[in-house]
């Protein structure tokens, strides 16, 4: 089975509203495996790099100097189809296109502050946790993994 790993960001908005350990708790809940995490205030050259691809986009600065303003938890979870269900838990990224259930559809109003970020694919998820966790993440096995996995 090819297991995925997912890098999935909990914005400062999300962090600053206590929502950390409700989002860790879905991820662990679903039986995603928790492989890197930490609480990290980024800088704007970080951002700008992450971002990257939206540099040309109107509302830039504005995700920059939002995305700087506190700490993010930056996070890797691990487990099969992680980058399309981690996605599909955070929910669409327009919080009134986001279903009741997911993450974005429960917690947030406008995507300005829409709580969480997720790979969108399993490339800018190897990207993205490079990026973020350059010295690795951690091997572990779940002791459930037997209950979890046919
Ligand atoms: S776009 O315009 O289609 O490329 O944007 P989209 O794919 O929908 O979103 C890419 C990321 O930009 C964030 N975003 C915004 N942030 C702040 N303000 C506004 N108006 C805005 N629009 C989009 C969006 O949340 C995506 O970031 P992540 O981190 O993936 O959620």
């Amino acid at each position: 089975m090819v297991m995925e790993r997912t890098y999935i960001m909990i914005k400062p908005d999300g962090v600053q509203r206590g929502l950390t350990g409700e989002i860790i708790k879905r991820f662990e809940q679903k039986g995603y495996k928790l492989v890197a995490m930490k609480l990290t205030k980024p800088s704007k050259e970080h951002m700008e790099k992450h971002y990257a691809d939206l540099a040309n986009k109107k509302f830039f600065p504005g995700l920059i100097e939002y995305m700087t303003s506190g700490p993010v938890c930056a996070m890797v979870w691990e487990g099969k189809n992680a980058v399309l269900e981690g996605r599909k838990m955070l929910g669409a990224t327009m919080p009134s296109d986001s279903a009741m259930g997911t993450i974005r559809g429960d917690f947030c109003i406008e995507v300005g502050r829409n709580i969480c970020h997720g790979s969108d694919a399993v490339e800018s998820a190897n990207h993205e946790i490079g990026m973020w966790f350059p010295e690795g993440v951690c091997e572990w096995t779940r002791c459930d993994e037997k209950s979890l996995y046919e």
